[in-house]
C-alpha cells in the first residue's frame, strides 16, 4: 500500500472518529465516550501528518509538542469551571493564530495558482480576525479590560472602509503575489477587525461571541486545510464551524436575542434603555426549618439551579437534598435552562460532577406544562432564567425570552443571598409572587440547613 492511500485511509478513520465523536458529544449520558472517540480521531490525524515526508526537520515540532503540550496540561487543571469560557476564548485565539500562520507558510516552497491564493488570504485573514477578537473576548470576560460595550461615532462607517481595505488589499496580493507587503496589509488589518468587531459587544455577551469566534476558528483551520490540500484539516475545520454557528444560535434563541442584536447592539445598552416598569412588592422571608416541613410533606418537587449554585458550588449538597427527598417518597427532577449559568451546560457539567442521573435532567419545554403539578420548585441561584417578566411583562429587556415558569409550581422556594438582580440586571417580580417564600443566604450553607432539618 501506498503511503499516499495509507494517509488518506487513515484521514477518513481520522474524520469518521470526529463525527461519531460529535454525535456522541450530544447527549450527557455519552459525552464522555465521545470526546475520547474525537481524541483518538485527533491522535491518529496527527500521527499520521507526522509521518508527511516532506517534514524535513523533528526538531521543532517535538519541541512544540513538549512546550505547548506541558502549557495546555497545566492550564486544563488549574482552571476553575466559572473560568472555562474564557479558557476558550484562548483555545479559539491559538487556533486563529495557528491557521494564519498555516496560510503564511503555505506560500513559501510552492507556486500558488489562484484558487490557493484566495484560500491562503481566506485563512489568514479568518485567522487574524478570530485572534484578535479572541483576546478582546477574553480580556473582557477576565475582567482585563473593561467589560463595556466601546463606541464611537462613525464606528461602522470606519469598519465597512477597514473591510474595503481588506478586500483590496488582498486583491493586490492574489495579483502580485511576490509584493509582501500587501500580506502585510491584510494581517495588520485583519487583526484590527477582529478588536473592531468584539469592542462594541458588552462582556456580558461575550459566551455567545466566544462561540462565534470558535465557530470562526475552524472556518479558518479549514481555508488553511485547503491551502496546504490537507483533508482532515479541512474536514476538522468545517466541522466546528458548523458546531459553533449551531451552538451560537441556540444561544441566542434561549436568550431571546438575534445573532445581529448581540453583534451589533451591545445588552446592556438595551437593558439600561429598557422600559421595565419597577416591580414593587414585599418578599416573603422564610427559614430552612419552615422549608423543611413543606418539602417534608412534598410529593413532587422540581430544583431550578442556575448561576448562583455554581458559585455557591453546592452541587453536592443538592444532590444531598435529592436522596433525602427522594427517600421521603417524593419524586425530584431538575429543570435546566440551556443558558443558566454562564457557559452552555455549565449545570449539566457541575450536576453531573455530583453524579446526579442524567435522567432526571429536563429541558425547559418538556418541564414548563407539567410546572402546576409540582408541590415545590427550589429556585437555587437562578434569576433570569425563572424571570417571569419574560412572559407577563412588555417592555421588559427579557420579554420573550423562554424561561422556566416555576412561578406556576404550588410553592416557590428561590435561595439567593439577597434581593439582588442577575446577570440581565432586571428586577424579578417572581421574588413577590403570592406562593414565593425567599431563603436569603447561600445556596450551599441554605441547603446543608434544610438537610440538617430532614436528619
Ligand atoms: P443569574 O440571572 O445571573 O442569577 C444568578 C443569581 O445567583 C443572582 O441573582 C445571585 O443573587 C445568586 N447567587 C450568586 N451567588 C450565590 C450564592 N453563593 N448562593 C446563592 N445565590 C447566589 O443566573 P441564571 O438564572 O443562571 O441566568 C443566567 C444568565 O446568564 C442569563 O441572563 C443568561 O442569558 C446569561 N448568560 C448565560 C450564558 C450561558 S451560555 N449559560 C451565556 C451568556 C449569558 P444574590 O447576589 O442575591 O445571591
Amino acid at each position: 500500500m501506498g503511503i499516499e492511500l495509507l494517509v488518506n485511509l487513515s484521514y477518513v478513520a481520522a474524520a469518521v472518529l470526529f463525527i461519531f465523536g460529535l454525535k456522541m458529544l450530544g447527549s450527557p449520558a455519552t459525552a464522555r465516550k465521545g470526546n475520547l472517540v474525537s481524541a483518538l480521531g485527533m491522535f491518529i490525524a496527527v500521527v499520521i501528518t507526522l509521518l508527511d515526508q516532506s517534514i524535513i526537520d523533528y526538531k521543532w515540532i517535538i519541541a512544540g509538542i513538549i512546550v505547548g503540550g506541558l502549557i495546555g496540561a497545566t492550564i486544563a487543571r488549574r482552571v476553575e469551571m466559572t473560568g472555562m469560557p474564557e479558557m476558550v476564548a484562548l483555545f479559539n485565539g491559538f487556533g486563529g493564530v495557528a491557521s494564519l500562520l498555516v496560510g503564511w507558510a503555505a506560500l513559501y516552497g510552492f507556486e500558488a495558482n489562484t484558487f490557493e491564493m484566495i484560500t491562503i488570504i481566506l485563512s489568514i485573514l479568518i485567522g487574524g480576525v478570530t485572534f484578535s477578537g479572541s483576546m478582546v473576548a477574553w480580556g473582557k470576560l477576565s475582567e482585563r479590560i473593561s467589560g463595556k460595550p466601546m463606541v464611537f461615532g462613525g464606528q461602522r462607517v470606519f469598519n465597512i472602509l477597514l473591510i474595503a481595505a481588506i478586500i483590496a488589499a488582498s486583491v493586490m496580493f492574489t495579483v502580485y503575489p511576490e509584493a509582501h507587503i500587501y500580506l502585510y496589509v491584510v494581517i495588520g488589518l485583519a487583526l484590527l477587525l477582529g478588536i473592531m468587531l468584539v469592542i462594541p459587544i458588552g462582556g456580558a455577551d461575550m459566551p455567545v461571541v466566544i462561540s462565534l469566534l470558535n465557530s470562526y476558528s475552524g472556518l479558518a483551520a479549514c481555508a488553511a486545510g485547503l491551502a496546504i490540500n490537507n483533508i482532515i484539516l479541512i474536514v476538522a475545520g468545517a466541522l466546528v464551524g458548523a458546531s459553533g454557528i449551531i451552538l451560537t444560535q441556540i444561544m441566542c434563541k434561549a436568550m431571546n436575542r438575534s445573532l445581529s442584536n448581540v453583534l451589533f447592539s451591545g445588552f446592556s445598552a438595551v437593558a439600561t434603555g429598557g422600559t421595565a416598569a419597577k416591580i414593587e412588592g414585599e418578599a416573603k422571608p422564610m427559614t430552612a426549618e419552615d422549608a423543611y416541613y413543606v418539602l417534608e410533606a412534598a410529593a413532587s418537587v422540581v430544583i431550578v439551579p442556575g448561576y448562583g449554585m455554581a458559585v455557591a458550588q453546592a452541587q453536592h449538597v443538592v444532590k444531598e437534598l435529592q436522596e433525602l427527598l427522594e427517600k421521603n417518597g417524593a419524586e425530584v427532577v431538575y429543570a435546566i435552562h440551556p443558558v443558566a449559568g454562564r457557559m452552555p451546560g455549565h449545570m449539566n457539567v457541575l450536576l453531573a460532577e455530583a453524579d446526579v442521573s442524567y435522567d432526571l435532567l429536563l429541558e425547559m419545554d418538556a418541564v414548563n406544562p407539567r410546572m402546576e403539578t409540582f408541590d415545590v420548585a427550589i429556585v437555587i441561584g437562578a434569576n433570569d432564567v425563572v424571570n417571569p417578566a419574560a412572559r407577563e411583562m412588555e417592555g421588559s429587556p427579557i420579554y420573550g425570552m423562554p424561561v422556566i415558569n416555576v412561578d406556576m409550581a404550588r410553592n416557590v422556594f428561590v435561595m439567593k443571598r439577597s434581593m439582588a438582580s442577575g446577570f440581565a440586571g432586571i428586577d424579578n417580580p417572581l421574588f413577590f409572587k403570592e406562593n414565593t417564600r425567599m431563603l436569603f443566604g447561600d445556596a450551599k450553607e441554605m441547603l446543608g440547613n434544610i438537610i440538617k432539618a430532614f436528619s
